[in-house]
């Protein structure tokens, strides 16, 4: 186990939540690989690793670590765009698109890449990992490891174990989890696991109540935070998480499950086809961006 620790951990895709997870790992002393498919994406990756919002600079800032410390840090992040520079990492955390085929085709590449003892981890909201292991030949090393937006802030790990996962894959996982001040929780394989099932159902309730006109983006959140205790109500989350990533986890869940209340309202589909994806998008910020374009609601 400790070996293994000593060995870079890859990260691949960095994006909205690969630049945070290897943000996460480096700041805990972990050498990391972080792969995209262009220098551009990886350049601001690290510019968003170094001063974005959840960036080691804030962290400078509030005094919680020191200039001499966001330097080591950074130190410890090598970006790259091949994939055969992942091979001899102990695991390897996959943070691309929502996408099954992308996924499968990642995960058959990277086993036949990785050394045999690598373990292949998805950050996947909600595809099964039953379905993403059987892209590889290496089920007992194989796990979902879900974290949170942000992942430099949100405490929760959602572990998710297949059906052949192994028990020191778990060990190894729950174990790591820890070491970053995250909490570990095991799962189960299905569609959405625990917490995307939870929050979908919830998010596309929401949206078809905004469509019926019940009430307005900005009222349904301020209902959500005040009469549940939400941090964020269901528009906000959205544009934070990228309505992209909604509409591809709840075409899934909706595909799997058959469960109407998952079904994606045609208004998530109209505004992920007009580009408003949320933050990560900047001027097309979401669905709060759209409706104040269009005058309504705000
Ligand atoms: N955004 C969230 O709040 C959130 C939370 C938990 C889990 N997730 C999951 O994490 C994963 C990544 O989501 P995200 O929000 O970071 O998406 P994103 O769109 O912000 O980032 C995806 C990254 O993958 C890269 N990419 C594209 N094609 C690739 C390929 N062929 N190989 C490797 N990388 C490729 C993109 O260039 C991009 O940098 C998804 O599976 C998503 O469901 C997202």
């Amino acid at each position: 186990m400790e070996e293994k620790a000593l060995k870079p951990v890859g990260v691949v895709g960095s994006g909205v939540m690969g630049h945070g997870i290897a943000m996460t790992l480096a700041k805990y002393g972990f050498q990391t690989v972080m792969y995209d498919i262009s220098e551009d994406l990886l350049k601001r990756a690290m510019e968003n690793i170094s001063s974005g919002r959840f960036g080691l600079q804030k962290l400078v800032d509030k005094g919680s670590i020191t200039a001499s410390d966001r330097t080591e840090i950074m130190g410890r992040i090598r970006t790259t765009t091949s994939l055969r520079d992942l091979a001899g990492c102990s695991l390897v955390i996959e943070a691309a698109p929502e996408n099954r085929d992308l996924k499968g085709k990642i995960f058959s590449e990277l086993d036949s890449l990785c050394d045999r003892e690598t373990i292949l981890a998805s950050n996947t909201s909600g595809i099964m990992i039953s379905d993403l292991a059987s892209f590889t030949k290496r089920g007992d090393r194989f796990v979902g490891m879900h974290w949170f937006n942000p992942p430099q802030v949100m405490k929760l790990v959602e572990v998710v174990r297949g059906p052949e996962t192994a028990q020191r894959t778990l060990d190894f996982i729950n174990d790591l989890s820890r070491k970053l001040e995250k909490m570990p929780v095991v799962v189960n394989d299905a569609p959405g696991f625990f917490t995307t099932r939870f929050i979908n159902a919830w998010l596309m309730e929401a949206y078809r109540i905004f469509e019926q006109g019940v009430a307005g983006i900005a009222e349904i959140d301020e209902m959500s935070r005040l009469a549940f205790g939400f941090p964020m109500g269901p528009f906000e989350l959205s544009d934070l998480i990228g309505l992209d990533t909604m509409l591809h986890v709840a075409d899934y869940m909706f595909d799997e499950t058959k469960n109407p209340s998952y079904s994606p309202p045609t208004t998530l589909k109209k505004l992920v086809l007009s580009g408003y994806l949320g933050k990560k998008t900047g001027s097309k910020g979401g669905w709060y961006d759209y409706y104040s374009v269009q005058g309504k609601d705000r």
